[in-house]
């Protein structure tokens, strides 16, 4: 067993460490000299709970890092995919470069397993022309599979040993072949089926997602509205037996959520009312988030934005990955054409990305009158003492303290 896993992210970093310390021989590949280098300096390069664990096993069973792509038995293709910003269909641009690269290098007989999350007829159309445009057969030459992934950032590890996986392959030898790889550390089940049925129950669970989230927010704005509280509501409508909501907050962020239900949209725009509807909701959630700001400043008598602070930059809990963070969808937003300034701090986040972005908690403190908990990292929930002499805004729902606003 040989595998190259190309693309070294979020992804593809654990997915390549996990089958290097279960006995698979792994090299991995990315085209980002500085991941690589760090990766061979014997660092990873983002914080998740066992990873650094997991590397060093990884790395004593001979795991290798390289910026060039080898001839192995299979390549797990682990890219980004984006959405086209005009036309929501998936952007299949990194995939595509990725697998001519593998074409480069491999042999006859190679799996080349997709496992980025991509639309329904994504192989179909830009991945099998690829492989008839480099001369070989798919299914005689070079078999495709696809192998989409479900792990959370916070909890990967766990996840990626216990979670179920989908195996999508044109014929049922090789889907079995490649789920001996996957089963090499999975302990969840590992269905096998047909290509275009693992693409699109990838981006169906991420829609299910997107749409009950969106329904919660839409709660949210219902309630505020009419000023009923949507937490006691929600925790008694899910009393019902079949009822199971949701909680709001302040947007969705992540590489997952806000982008992959935009494929459908954009493949299927006459049948996706709920989900497009859905999609907006989502992406206006911060929007609406900063006219409750607005409001609060005006209820207290705060009326400078500089002394507003938004705690959390990431897009969830005690994780790194700042991605589409609703905190960075809101301050992109303007006021009267300018952009507040805001105070910001997450204790996950080391590097300046943000505004007036403060590395000390009391420092942040002791700058600010109102704080706006737009992350529940485990940090704030240890002492909330802190922050008691401030106008707080929970938009996570947290907070214990009395006098506390609400989404
Ligand atoms: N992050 C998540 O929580 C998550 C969960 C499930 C599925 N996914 C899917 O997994 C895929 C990868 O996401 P990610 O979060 O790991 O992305 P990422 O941006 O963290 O990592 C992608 C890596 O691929 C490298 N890369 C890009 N093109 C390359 C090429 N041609 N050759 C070599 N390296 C290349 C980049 O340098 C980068 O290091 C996406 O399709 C995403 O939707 C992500």
């Amino acid at each position: 067993m040989f595998v190259n896993v190309i693309g070294l992210g979020y992804i593809g970093l654990p997915t390549a460490l996990m089958m290097a310390s279960h006995g698979v021989e792994v090299v991995g590949t990315d085209y980002n000299e500085k991941v690589v280098e760090r990766l061979n300096s014997g660092h990873t390069t983002f914080s998740e709970e066992g990873l650094d664990e997991l590397f060093q096993n990884a790395v004593r069973a001979g795991i290798r890092f390289s910026t060039s792509y080898e001839k192995t038995d299979m390549y797990i293709v682990s890219v980004p995919t984006p959405y086209d910003e005009e036309t929501k269909q998936v952007d299949a641009t990194y995939v595509v470069a990725a697998v001519r690269n593998v074409l480069q290098v491999c042999h006859k007989g190679a799996v080349v397993v997709i496992e980025s999350t991509i639309s329904p007829g994504t192989i179909d159309r830009y991945v099998r022309p690829e492989v008839e445009k480099a001369g070989f057969k798919v299914g005689a030459d070079i078999h495709l599979v696809h192998a989409p992934e479900r792990i959370i950032p916070g909890n990967m590890i766990y996840e990626l040993l216990h979670n179920n996986r989908t195996i999508g392959a044109d014929n049922r030898e090789v889907g079995e072949r490649v789920k001996q790889y996957y089963a090499s550390f999975c302990q969840g089940e590992i269905v096998v089926t047909d290509i275009r049925t693992a693409e699109m129950t990838k981006v169906v669970e991420n829609t299910f997602r997107a749409v009950n989230i969106a329904f919660a927010n839409e709660l949210a704005r219902i309630c505020r509205h009419d000023n009923m509280d949507v937490y006691e509501i929600i925790r008694i409508c899910n009393m019902h037996p079949r009822v199971n909501i949701l909680q709001p907050g302040p947007g969705v962020g992540g590489h997952c959520i806000p982008v992959d239900p935009w494929f459908l949209v954009g493949d299927y725009p006459e049948l996706t009312n709920v989900i497009g509807a859905s999609m907006r909701t989502n992406a206006s959630q911060p929007a609406f988030i900063l006219e409750r700001i607005q409001d609060i400043m005006k209820q207290k008598g705060i009326t400078d934005f500089g002394q507003v602070g938004l705690y959390g930059l990431t897009y969830k809990e005690d994780v790194d990955d700042v991605r589409e963070s609703p905190t960075a969808q809101l301050l992109s937003l303007k006021v009267n054409g300018a952009t507040p300034q805001f105070k910001t701090f997450d204790p996950f986040v080391e590097r300046d990305i943000a505004q007036n972005q403060y590395h000390d908690f009391d420092r942040f403190l002791a700058d600010v009158k109102m704080i706006v908990i737009m992350v529940k990292h485990h940090h704030i929930r240890e002492d909330w003492s802190r922050i008691s002499d401030k106008v707080i805004f929970d938009c996570q729902n947290i907070c214990p303290l009395e006098g506390v606003f609400h989404i």
